[in-house]
């Protein structure tokens, strides 16, 4: 172990929230207090605790972040997706740049280092400033969506699929007494690793996901195959961020002028209602995605690199992420990191595997 003067820690969420952010923060203070001696602060909202005076933070210990923390869902330290600091809207409806304010807060307050618990929006946005305020940083991925590059896992996804599985259990019953088809909407904006994974694991007839095309044709064609098959109804899980057949996205524009993805399972509802000539109904699972108990694979994930996270802040290893590779954790250089969507693949084994089990993903030739 490195011995090191006494260090303050900063940890922050930033980005969406998910299950098991908690847990990270738990962690991050077990290994760096109980580890190594330091003071931990958990900054609050993201980057706008850093914004505001007297700056909204508070200080952690292994009482605040216990166990019970490993059980909760969301993240007690809040967050935002929202207000980018390099362009921060104003009430007066102008944007303007408060990255020095937040640079200033992590001088004045001591701070040696920062944690960031994001995904890969925010994730990029807390490198340029650390960049641009030479603030020792070390990141960990999270996000339901699963598309941080250079790791097989981020936190929150397991326990979002699961949530999504859990759907389609309860979805195939009723799908079957009614002889309908049945349309489950799950997140994913650029990625379609959540609708693959519960596709797969819930016994879904078609997996529609944003990275391969489709036709309603291709759709139809199976969804008939199951009827000749002799079974009465079918099970259709798409990502929100899928297009329509034409390449349109489905948007829904929200009071606070943002336009978000969701109305896709609408869509396909309405079409095949028509082509298949079945009775079809959609689900729109959206947030609840999101939040709930944390899976066993989360508490795992998020313990391994909270302590993990902590350890490259003792050894000085900045600029890196900590990261899921093979059998357990490891670490990545943030710069590989930033900007770059992990996508799933058309060779994803994943692919091969729905494919192999006869699902519809779209127009794939594995
Ligand atoms: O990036 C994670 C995610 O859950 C997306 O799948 C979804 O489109 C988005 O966040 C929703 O964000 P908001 O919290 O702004 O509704």
């Amino acid at each position: 172990m490195p011995k090191s003067r006494r260090k303050t820690l900063a940890v922050l969420t930033s980005g969406g929230d998910c299950a098991g952010l908690n847990a990270v923060i738990r962690a991050v203070v077990a290994r760096a207090i109980e580890g190594y001696g330091w003071r931990v602060i958990g900054i609050k909202d993201g980057t706008q605790g850093l914004m505001l005076r007297p700056v909204d933070y508070v200080e952690l210990n292994v009482n605040v972040c216990g166990g019970d923390m490993l059980r909760q869902g969301g993240t007690f330290l809040g967050t935002t997706n929202k207000g980018d600091p390099f362009a921060y809207p104003m009430p007066d409806g102008t944007k303007k740049d408060r990255s020095g304010e937040i640079i200033d807060a992590v001088r004045e307050m001591g701070i040696d280092a920062v944690i960031a618990i994001g995904g890969d929006g925010s994730l990029r946005i807390i490198r340029k400033l650390a960049q641009q305020g030479n603030i020792p940083l070390v990141a960990v991925p999270k996000t339901i969506d699963n598309d941080v590059h250079l790791t097989q896992y981020a936190v929150g996804f397991n326990t979002a699929v699961d949530v999504c599985v859990d759907a389609l259990d309860r979805l195939q019953p009723t799908a079957a007494s009614h002889h309908r088809i049945m349309i489950l909407e799950v997140m994913g904006r650029d990625a379609g690793h959540i609708a693959l994974h519960a596709g797969v694991a819930g016994g879904a007839d078609v997996i529609l996901i944003p990275e391969i095309p489709y036709t309603l044709e291709g759709v139809k064609a199976k969804l008939d195959n199951v009827k000749v098959s002799g079974r009465n109804h079918g099970l259709m899980v798409v990502a929100e961020g899928v297009k329509t057949e034409t390449g349109g996205p489905v948007t829904v524009a929200h009071s606070d002028q943002q336009v978000r993805y969701g109305g896709i399972g609408h869509y396909l509802s309405d079409r095949l209602a028509k082509l298949v000539g079945a009775e079809t109904r959609y689900t729109v699972l959206g947030h609840v995605q999101r939040g709930g108990i944390p899976s066993m694979r989360d508490r795992v994930l998020a313990s391994a690199f909270g302590v993990h996270a902590v350890d490259l802040v003792a050894f000085e290893r900045y600029d890196r992420m900590v990261a899921w590779q093979g059998r357990g954790v490891t670490d990545v250089p943030l710069a590989e990191v930033a900007g770059v969507t992990r996508s799933v693949s058309l060779d994803d084994p994943l692919v091969r595997t729905a494919h192999g089990l006869g699902i519809y993903v779209g127009e794939v030739r594995t």
